[in-house]
């Protein structure tokens, strides 16, 4: 399986700034890039054309919308549709990220629908997953790991078997209480986690589980990548504030 190192960018950087370090990604690859390596920055909304383009020649190199709306188009005045995001170079869409969770109050049935429609309309779709702090301290890892899967796997229609899901299905387990406090989970919390999410995996789909990645995100910085990549059962990881400076990422492709 390729190993997997995303970007989210957030709400961050204008088509300039984007442009910027999408073009000193590109620039850097052909020396950096570990052969199984597959890259995709999650751009915001504005600048995906551009870093589109400036990935065009790379076929290791992919761009990513970080939400949209799930109905092919309509009345929804100011939402975005997966269509739309094609059209302007997006492979992959992020669903469920925490913060879509904890700031937009998104439900775990909204997050799976969304996922079932981006993955039945061709977009390629990370799902995110991960407890909060609370939650792990009272001994819920397990349970809320199972809660968000569970609303996925409920969802998918009948014909969306677990192999149809291979190549185009990613799942990030990202603990909150690690994302952007520079508290990265260690190696025994990231090895638990995800063991439980491949077991998980396993328990939905059989065997097939197996060859879905399973990215880690949450404080992800240039010297703590290459000992979070080497874990079991990490496929990959998702890093927001160390992928905004081309040079610190491109330390994190590397590692
Ligand atoms: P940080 O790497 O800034 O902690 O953010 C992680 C994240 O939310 C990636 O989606």
């Amino acid at each position: 399986m390729h190993k997997i190192i995303a970007a989210n960018w957030k709400m961050y950087k204008d088509r300039t700034e984007a442009a910027t370090t999408a073009d000193e990604i590109a620039a850097a690859l052909p020396e950096t890039l570990p052969k199984d390596r597959q890259i995709i920055v999650f751009a915001p909304f504005t600048a995906i054309d551009r870093v589109a383009l400036a990935f065009r020649e790379y076929k290791a190199l992919s761009v990513g919308a970080q939400n949209f709306y799930p109905a092919v188009e309509g009345a929804f005045t100011g939402e975005i549709s997966v269509g739309m995001l094609r059209d302007v170079g997006a492979e992959w869409v992020l669903a469920g990220h925490s913060e879509r969770r904890q700031v937009f109050g998104e439900t775990d049935e909204m997050v799976a629908r969304k996922a079932i429609f981006a993955l039945s309309h061709g977009m390629k779709t990370m799902l995110c997953i991960g407890e909060t702090l609370e939650e792990r301290e009272q001994g819920n890892l397990y349970a809320v790991l199972e809660r968000q899967l569970t609303a996925f796997f409920a969802a998918r229609p009948e014909g969306m078997a677990g192999e149809a899901l291979v190549g185009r299905l990613a799942v990030a387990y990202e603990p909150v209480w690690a994302i952007g406090t520079g508290r990265v989970a260690g190696p025994g919390e990231v090895r638990e986690a995800h063991g439980v999410t491949r077991t998980l995996l396993e328990k939905f789909i059989g065997e097939t589980g197996k060859k879905l990645p399973v990215l880690y995100g949450g404080s992800v910085k240039p010297d703590n990548a290459g000992a979070l990549i080497a874990l079991d059962n990490v496929d990959g990881l998702l890093v927001g504030g160390a992928s905004l400076e081309a040079q610190s990422f491109l330390q994190i492709i590397g590692a």
